[in-house]
């Protein structure tokens, strides 16, 4: 369903699919880097994975990308911005983040949608990876994306501060729950029926549980990255998003 949402707005120009939660450490990057090879490889179209952690963040050592190649000077040189941005694996490009937060919060919105009109000319699938805290770019990329994953871990406290993100997101920005997916990481069998129930109560739009992978490592993707084709996390982060495909 989610991959057939992805391929309709596709009519116009690219699908955005924004990763996000307000706890750190629950797999974001993992999963907007397992979605992004996911998108390559099965529809081979352009796909660009953009980082918004500032954080920092941690594209610069898990795609060894050099000093000159960032978001801040994409962003100053949009028709340029391909100089900007690094190969990764076949179709799949990576723009690195901005890594001084001050800097990240002074971007205008105007530059950002200067910059991604150039960016939609170019790719099909941009998935974008954010950090914990929102700000402006973060919500700029929010209100054009066309879904948004929200991801906890298993822990009713991580659950809890999702589902006020996603309340706060929907009635302070105005950002339609109805693009929204939460996504729940690292789930261990023993703990699953009290989260469910739970999750029920709060009527949160679960549509994807993956499990604790204990072979799935994202630096993989500097050692090697076609073994994270074959761990169990990248299989399902790609059911769930292809499912329509089936
Ligand atoms: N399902 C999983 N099974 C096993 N390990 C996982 C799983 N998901 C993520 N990890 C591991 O958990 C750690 C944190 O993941 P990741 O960096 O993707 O989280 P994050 O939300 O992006 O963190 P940050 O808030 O620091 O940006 C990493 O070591 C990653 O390899
Ligand atoms: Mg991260």
């Amino acid at each position: 369903m989610i991959y057939k949402e992805a391929c309709t707005s596709l009519k116009n120009r690219s699908s955005v699919l924004i990763v996000i939660s307000n706890k750190g450490g629950v797999g974001k990057t993992s999963i907007a880097i397992a979605m992004s090879m996911f998108y390559a490889q099965k529809t081979k179209h352009r796909t660009l994975l953009l980082e918004l952690d500032s954080s920092p963040g941690d594209f610069k050592t898990i795609f060894d990308i050099e000093e000159d190649k960032s978001l801040e000077l994409a962003l100053r040189f949009p028709q340029k911005y391909s100089r900007y941005v690094k190969n990764i694996y076949k179709n799949l490009d990576v723009l690195n983040g901005i890594s001084n937060p001050l800097a990240a919060e002074s971007i205008k919105t105007e530059a950002v949608n200067i910059l991604f009109d150039y960016i939609y000319r170019d790719y099909k699938f941009i998935i974008i990876d954010t950090q914990t805290t929102i700000n402006g770019i973060i919500l700029d990329a929010l209100r054009f994306s066309d879904l948004i994953f929200i991801v906890s871990d298993y822990s009713l406290e991580s659950i809890s501060r999702i589902s006020s993100l996603l309340k706060f997101l929907v009635d302070k920005f105005s950002i339609s729950k109805s693009k929204m997916k939460v996504i729940i990481n690292k789930k261990k069998f023993l703990d699953f029926y009290k989260i469910w129930d739970i999750t029920k109560i709060i009527e949160l739009p679960i549509e994807i549980f993956i499990s604790m992978d204990s072979r799935f490592n994202k630096t993989n993707f500097l050692f090697n990255r076609e073994k994270i084709f074959r761990t169990k996390f990248f299989r399902q982060v790609s059911k769930a998003i292809s499912s329509s495909l089936i």
